[in-house]
């Protein structure tokens, strides 16, 4: 069972706490008084991540934080980490999240995914620490049959190793509530996480091309590419174009401390959605992001992409009623804070 403490006695893992949701999950843990681990290999993140959390939360709150670069597949290393800190509960972000690289590296994602989750219950429950928030994704709803999806809503077949890794996860975890009654676990579907904290200092950071809406149009936005391609403008949507319900990560970031807060003393499995409730199209996109920018943004219209919805958007409720969770931006502000990290950062981490 998850101990019931106070935030000041507590002490969260937060796997993958360097790259782009977690960094900001871990800047709301500091602020609620949480003591924070963070393991990340930085495969796909910097370690100057862990600077700048410093920076944004200040001396006193960044004295709660440490950070120890290890492959949470790497057991041993792990098993340290549970030696040298008290760790009572466990958010895990750490995973592949490329969806078309998925398609191409199925061994690597099932392997790193499935695998390191494993790894990660076993050192838990090796120190009787049986308390985990698991980072999921509303790709395991697939194509809806209605909307908007609540925790009800069926759960379809993925169409990538990427979103099948999320739903096969989602049922590890599960099961792991049923053979030992100790376990506490909250899956937490996001919907489309962008924007960044509002210092500008933490963000997304691609590698490459950038496979996502939002970082794409950032990259046009400060000139490094020359137009969005909007892949499709034929869908049954009001402008054609594909909508999702987009959320600012600092509102994902505050819907992990809730979660945090509302699991003290249960157990169980239970299941959230973290969106807005509200869907937007690619255009209703790029329309906030060049009014952020200060220009009109241009882009293209392709073919649809392989494997995409027409729409997806959540019903918030559960969230709302349970945790006393709901998220406070809309796209402008998304769209305003994801401007003021590019801008100020066009290489990302990088200098
Ligand atoms: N899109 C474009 N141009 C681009 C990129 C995307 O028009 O360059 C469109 C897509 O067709 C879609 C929308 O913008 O209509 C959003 O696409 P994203 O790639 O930003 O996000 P997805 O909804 O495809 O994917 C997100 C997460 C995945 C998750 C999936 C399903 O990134 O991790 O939602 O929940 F699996």
């Amino acid at each position: 069972m998850s101990q019931k403490k106070d935030p000041k006695d507590t002490y969260v893992l937060v796997t993958g706490g360097a790259g782009f949701i977690g960094s900001h999950t871990v800047v709301e843990l500091l602020q609620s008084g949480y003591h924070v681990v963070i393991v990340d290999d930085l495969s796909n993140s910097s370690e100057r991540v862990i600077d700048r959390i410093g920076q944004i939360v200040g001396e006193e709150a960044a004295s709660r934080l440490a950070f120890r670069k290890l492959d949470v597949n790497d057991k041993a290393a792990l098993e340290k980490v549970f030696e040298e800190f008290p760790i009572d509960r466990v958010i895990h972000f750490a995973g592949y999240k490329a969806v078309g690289e998925s398609v191409q590296k199925p061994i690597e994602y099932y392997s790193n995914n499935l695998g390191n989750t494993l790894t990660l219950v076993d050192v838990m429950r090796n120190h009787n620490c049986k308390s985990i928030v698991f980072s999921s994704s509303a790709t395991v709803y697939g194509d809806p049959d209605s909307l908007p999806l609540t925790e009800e809503s069926p759960k379809k077949p993925a169409t990538n190793p990427y979103g099948w890794t999320k739903w096969m996860i989602e049922q590890i975890l599960s099961d792991l509530t049923v053979a030992d009654d100790e376990w506490n676990v909250v899956l937490l579907r996001y919907f489309n996480p962008i924007g960044a904290h509002p210092s500008g200092l933490i963000g997304e950071d691609p590698k490459g091309i950038p496979n996502n809406l939002v970082p794409y149009v950032a990259q046009v936005a400060v000139g490094k590419r020359d137009a969005v391609h909007v892949y499709g403008d034929d869908y049954d949507t009001p402008d054609g174009t594909g909508v999702r319900d987009y959320i600012h990560v600092m509102d994902l970031a505050s819907g992990h401390v809730a979660a945090l807060a509302w699991m003290n003393g249960r157990t169980g499995v239970e299941i959230f959605n973290l969106g807005t409730g509200k869907g937007s199209s690619v255009l209703d996109i790029i329309k906030a992001f060049s009014a952020a920018c200060g220009r009109d943004l241009p882009y293209v219209i392709e073919p649809r992409r392989a494997g995409d919805v027409t729409a997806n958007y959540a019903d918030c409720s559960k969230a709302k009623r349970e945790l006393g969770w709901e998220a406070r931006y809309d796209i402008n502000d998304m769209c305003r804070d994801s401007w003021n990290w590019q801008s100020h950062n066009p290489n990302g981490y990088e200098d």
